[in-house]
């Protein structure tokens, strides 16, 4: 699970790097559907909190699962009807990226998609090798690069599904990122799954290890989510926690909570940090 980029090069500020996750800007049960007042509330919190460098990535929520989904683009490519799938899913992930950067732009925001498929070649799933030239140029000239989760080739596979999450962690890694921020649908982790246990409780500060243990307890998402629900999304964080990136979940549904968060003020949340070495 783990990468190491042979060579970083060093951006001179430390940027953030923040997630949108797809289900707080779209409407995760009704497919190809923007929630475009969340995302143009968003945008303008984003630009409220003026962070720089800051990298964005947004998630597919009901852009790019379904249709992932719908032609197995996850297991790889074994016929070719996939190659139109692996295009149609590429299509709904721009289509989503349109409206953020659009909305982004609009709220004063130099806003610039990168498009991962382009840049990104995975080996059974995983990042094997990333373009990362042109992002710490963008950084550097004050642009904030827009990436998401994208079909990309894979050596192993021939295609594969790229998740929001692998791509913060791989890119909080390489560009030797200040923190993370994850805007979910959710106030953070629980002790146990909020949506169906009314005696779960929010967690506020976790180490790997304590998130390790409490992996069993977490529920994926309901809905199609063809990148492993919650709990693959913590996992994937764990490689940039682990490099000592400090990470913070919050809730991107409820104004304010990406505000503050991005403004380093307190806020409701989970906090996940290194702790004690993990094995
Ligand atoms: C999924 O990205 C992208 C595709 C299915 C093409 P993510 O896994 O990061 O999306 P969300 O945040 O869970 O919706």
């Amino acid at each position: 699970m783990q990468e190491n980029p042979a060579k970083v090069q060093k951006l001179k500020a430390k940027p953030t790097v923040f997630k949108l996750g797809g289900s707080a800007v779209t409407r995760k049960e009704k497919p190809l559907t923007p929630n475009l007042q969340a995302i143009r509330r968003l945008a303008n919190e984003i630009s409220q909190a003026n962070v720089s460098p800051l990298v964005l990535v947004h998630g597919g929520g009901s852009f790019g699962h379904p249709v992932a989904e719908k032609y197995g683009i996850k297991e790889g490519y074994k016929e070719p009807s996939q190659i139109m799938g692996f295009a149609k899913t590429h299509q709904a992930m721009t289509k989503l990226n349109k409206l953020i950067v659009d909305s982004l732009i609009n709220h004063n925001i130099p806003a610039v998609e990168v498009q991962p498929s382009s840049c990104v070649v995975t080996k059974s799933g995983r990042i094997q090798s990333m373009e990362e030239k042109p992002l710490i140029k963008m950084l550097e000239t004050g642009f904030v690069p827009v990436l998401y989760g994208d079909a990309v080739l894979d050596l192993e596979t021939g295609f594969a599904i790229l998740s929001g999450d692998q791509l913060v962690s791989s890119l909080a890694i390489r560009l030797n990122a200040d923190r993370i921020v994850i805007g979910a649908d959710v106030n953070g982790i629980y002790t146990a799954d909020p949506k169906i246990d009314p005696s779960a409780r929010l967690i506020q500060r976790i180490t790997l290890n304590e998130l390790k243990s409490l992996q069993h307890k977490i529920e994926g998402a309901k809905a199609t989510d063809v990148t492993g629900g919650m709990l693959g999304k913590m996992l994937e964080l764990m490689p940039a926690v682990e490099k000592g990136i400090r990470t913070m979940i919050v809730n991107a549904t409820k104004p304010n909570m990406v505000y503050k968060a991005l403004k380093n003020e307190k806020v409701v949340g989970t906090i996940i940090e290194k702790g004690e070495t993990v094995v």
